[in-house]
This record gives C-alpha cells, structure tokens and sequence, in this order.
C-alpha cells in the first residue's frame, strides 16, 4: 500500500469584537478573508464578548451585538460546517487559561502595549484591570487551540508577539506546551483608511461618521459616504505618495472589484474625482448586498443562529479539553475528572 504523505492542515484561530457592525475595514482586512482560508486550514473563528467587556457595554446590547456579530460572520461567508465559528464565553478555556498565563506574564510586558495606552486614554472613567491584561486573554484565544497561524491586521501584531512570548517562556518553564504561533498578514490593501482622514485607520471610533463605512450600510448611504470622501487638489485617479485619500479609495475599489491599481488608473483616465467616487460607492454597495441579504435572512432565524453557536461552542470545548488538562498537569493542580 502506498504510504500516505498528506500533511495535516494547520489550524488558524481568529477573533472579533461584537462591537456594532463591522466596518467596511473590518471586512475587507479580516472577515472576508477568513471565509477564503477555509478550505485551506482547519479554521476556529470567535467572537470575542469577554474581550468586550474591557469596556463598559451596556449588558442588552452587548447580547444582542453579540448575536448579530455571529450571524455577521457567517453572512461573510464564514460556513459553520467547514470551521469552528462560537463565541468566547461559551468556552471557559479562554478565561480559564487567561488566569494561568497572567502568571506568566510581566506587568512591564503589558504596560508596553500600545493598544493599552491608547484605549486608557480614550475610556480615562474606566481603566479597569481587565483593559491591562487584555493582551493576555487574547494569547489565551489563540494558545487554547495550538494555532499555528493568526490573521490579524497590524495594530494586532504587538499582541501577538505578546502571545509568542508567553507561550516560550510557559514551554521553557514547564516544557513543551504550547504551539507559538505565527502572524498570518493578509495580501497588501488590505488596511483601510478613514474616508474623512486618511491619514488614520478607518474605524468605528472616527469623530465623524463620514469617515467610517459599515457592511450593512443601505446604498445611498455608502454612496453618500464616498460621495464626500476627501481627497486632494489634483484631479488625477493615479496611486502615489501624497495622496492618501485617493490611495484608499483605489484600495477600496480593488479589493471590492478585483482590478489593479493600474487597470483603475486607465478606467479612469481624464474623468473627475466626482465619477470615480461615485464608481467606488456604487461598487462597494453592490459588493456588499448579497452579505446584507444572507445577514438579513440569518437575523430571522434565530433557532438556527443560536443551534449554530450552541454546536460551534461545544466544538470548541471539546478542542481544548486536552490541552487544559496537560496546562493544569504541568503547573501542579491536582488532576481532573
Ligand atoms: N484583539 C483583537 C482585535 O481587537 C480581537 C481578538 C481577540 C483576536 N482575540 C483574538 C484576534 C485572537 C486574533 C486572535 O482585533
């Protein structure tokens, strides 16, 4: 018999806030990309309500932000068949394990983090503990199922090598425990920038409400939106240093149509910015529609969403079980069972 030499896929985990709709960015540099690595990997996808709580949240819309994430996800293509797709709290690994590795992290290591600062400074009422060992329940995500592989943006990578440290130096103290994973960058473009600043990632944060699109944006407001997108003074769609507005919008409508950078720069030779605005908007809203349409169909099932999270959660369980034990094993609590 011939010996068999398929090797096991590796395995991505990734995660969400249920914060309100995803962002237009959101989607492009993240969600949307999950659904195609999925025939590729052995995929976990979670929404992260634990991580939420960092801030304050307003205990019936975080319920029910955390269901329209869930059914977000799979309008994005995400097929709970084919990947793990639960949320977080539904697996008490996460928290379980988040507590075994703060005792393996520095406080120093965690007061370098930039997200940290930067949220400590925005949410000033509210500098919980909670804010501060963030990084740690994150590498408790990603560690609880071995993961080789993380796809994250860039304002993640810090965490991550957070995560990688961790799990060395857990491995070095108690031997090989933990997979370390590694970043899984997306192709480039995948970052957008605010409509109304491009100079700053596009983000549900953005002052003004302009700068940010979300995926389930009705078509006149996405066309509005791009619409007053600002730009420069020239009138060239050309992609070059200085002209970021115009860099993101060529971003956008490449990532929702598939051309180059070059292809957009010849479709739009000698017309205005006017036009090609427009062109974006009404791609970008014709791009999004059949995830509205599978989004607004998921949202009138619910026994279906929740019969979904229900078996995605016990998956996850059932994935760290091993692997908690050996944890529990190997820092000296007496055994389970
Ligand atoms: N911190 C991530 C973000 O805000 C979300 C997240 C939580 C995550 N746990 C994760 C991402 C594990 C990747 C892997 O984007």
């Amino acid at each position: 018999m011939e010996e068999k030499t398929i090797q096991p896929k590796k395995r991505i985990f990734s995660g969400i806030q249920p914060t309100g709709v995803f962002t237009l960015g959101n989607y492009i540099g993240a969600v949307r990309n999950w659904g195609k690595l999925q025939e590729d990997y052995e995929c976990i996808y979670c929404i992260v309500d634990l991580h939420a709580i960092t801030v304050m949240q307003d205990p019936a819309i975080l319920r029910a932000n955390t269901m329209r994430a869930y059914a977000l996800m799979l309008a994005c293509g995400i097929d709970p068949q084919k990947s793990v797709a639960f949320v977080q709290s539904r697996n008490p690994a996460h928290a379980e394990l988040s507590w075994v590795l703060s005792c393996s992290t520095m406080f120093g290591e965690l007061n370098r983090m930039t997200q940290f600062k930067d949220k400590s400074a925005r949410h000033a009422d509210n500098i919980n503990a909670g804010l501060f060992t963030y990084p740690v329940l994150m590498a408790a995500d990603i560690l609880a199922y071995n993961a080789d592989l993380v796809p994250i943006g860039a304002d993640q990578k810090q965490h991550l090598e957070l995560a990688r440290n961790v799990a060395i130096r857990f491995n070095q103290r108690f031997g090989e425990t933990f997979v370390v994973p590694e970043p899984y960058m997306p192709e480039t473009g995948a970052r957008l920038m605010s409509l109304q600043d491009p100079t700053k990632k596009m983000s549900k944060s953005d002052e003004n409400a302009n700068g940010c699109v979300y995926i389930l944006d009705d078509k006149d407001t996405i066309l509005r939106k791009f619409r007053r997108a600002v730009t420069d003074s020239e009138s060239e769609v050309c992609y070059r240093e200085g002209k970021e507005g115009i860099n993101n919008l060529m971003t956008i409508y490449s990532c929702v149509t598939g051309k180059t950078l070059d292809e957009i720069t010849t479709e739009f030779a000698g017309k205005g910015y006017g036009d090609f605005k427009t062109a974006v908007g009404e791609a970008v809203a014709d791009h999004l529609e059949p995830v509205q349409t599978a989004y607004a169909r998921l949202m009138e099932d619910k026994a279906y969403l929740n019969a979904c999270i229900d078996t995605g959660s016990e998956q996850a369980f059932r994935l760290t079980g091993k692997l908690m034990s050996k944890v529990y094993r190997r820092v000296g609590f007496i055994d389970r069972k």
